[in-house]
């Protein structure tokens, strides 16, 4: 039996930083109200497009694992904020490294990168693909509106990719759930232009929307209840988990999660400090972080849970 194994992972993030003190010179906000309710003290602000970023992101894991673009059966990109709507985003990140094979973009909202895993995880056990490049990337900062204090805090831009290849070890991606609840698609939202009547005042309305203490409250029930079905799937316990890479939305989220699913708080890997949320960005750029840093070390397992826009969610169990 085939397995479907990360060989290779790079993270692109762009240079230019806004601290919680930057944005309080022209919102009415601070850091003292964003730290902490959120854990977030900057964020990176993109002046190129999500492609250019999934592709330094991608060379990277190329880099990593040793390979050329031409080596790659298949591209998935998650993002929900591509800079071309047609073509997908996928098809300038294959250009830019010279893989010749199927590419596309899939929206899955923050849960986008482990949606992604997961296909690329069916299409190397069921023998399609030996190779696929999986990117999540975003520039959610360009669909801001920056005089909107609820949503301007919390996002910021980068890009993460991951090589998943086939191998005949058991290790890798064991096991990966994923679901979506349609009754929450209106609690977390963004029209971007695409309203179907052109004329009313929502098709100007570019801006993401949410219901912030919904959304946390969901986030914390949907990610245990995925990753809790996730590792029953692979026989394994809590006990079992190593280090857990959740989606980085909120670092009391984080905690809630762990301390309810009675995880060691010490094994949850955060990094959202640094960078906001970058949505499907969040967790290809938490392993890259998590590896720079020795917390990633091979045979240990990693739990990787995310929520999202949709309401989506997802968990994967990794064998490192
Ligand atoms: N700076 C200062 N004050 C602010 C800010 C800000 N940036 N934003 C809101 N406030 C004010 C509000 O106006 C409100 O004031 P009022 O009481 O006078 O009316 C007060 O702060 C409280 O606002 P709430 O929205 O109730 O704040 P809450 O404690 O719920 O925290 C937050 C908001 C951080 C967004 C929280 O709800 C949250 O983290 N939710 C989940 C994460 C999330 O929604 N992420 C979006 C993407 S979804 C995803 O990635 C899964």
């Amino acid at each position: 039996m085939q397995y479907a194994t990360i060989t290779g992972w790079g993270k692109c993030v762009p240079p230019a930083v806004l601290t919680n003190d930057d944005l309080s010179t022209f919102i009415d906000t601070s850091d003292e109200w964003i730290r902490p309710r959120t854990g977030i003290k900057q964020r990176h602000i993109s002046h190129v497009g999500t492609s250019e970023l999934a592709t330094v992101a991608a060379k990277h894991a190329l880099a990593a694992a040793g390979l050329e673009g031409s080596d790659i059966d298949m591209i998935i990109l998650a993002t929900a904020s591509p800079d071309t709507l047609i073509p997908n985003i996928a098809a300038t990140v294959q250009a830019n490294i010279g893989a010749k094979c199927a590419a596309f973009d899939i929206n899955a909202a923050c849960s986008g990168f482990l949606y992604g895993l997961g296909l690329a995880s069916g299409q190397i056990r069921s023998g399609q693909c030996q190779r696929v490049l999986v990117i999540g990337a975003e520039r959610l900062t360009f669909y801001l509106d920056w005089s909107r204090r609820e949503t301007a805090v919390l996002f910021g831009d980068g890009a993460g990719a991951a090589v998943v290849e086939a191998t005949d070890k058991k290790e890798g991606i064991l096991a990966y759930e994923l679901n979506n609840d349609p009754a929450g698609r209106d609690i977390l939202k963004a029209g971007f232009g695409t309203s179907m009547d052109r004329f009313s005042p929502e098709s100007l309305d570019f801006f993401i929307q949410f219901d912030g203490q919904e959304i946390f409250k969901r986030a914390i029930a949907g990610m245990g209840k995925l990753s809790k079905l996730v590792l029953e799937k692979c026989d394994l316990d809590k006990e079992d988990v190593d280090l857990v890479i959740p989606h980085q939305a909120n670092e009391r989220i984080i905690d809630t999660l762990v301390s309810r699913m009675k995880i060691d708080k010490e094994k949850a890997f955060v990094n959202i400090a640094n960078y906001g949320n970058t949505s499907a960005a969040t967790i290809p750029i938490a392993i890259c972080d998590a590896i720079e840093q020795g917390r990633i070390q091979p045979g240990q397992t990693i739990l990787s849970c995310a929520f999202g826009a949709g309401l989506t969610s997802a968990a994967a169990v990794i064998k490192w």
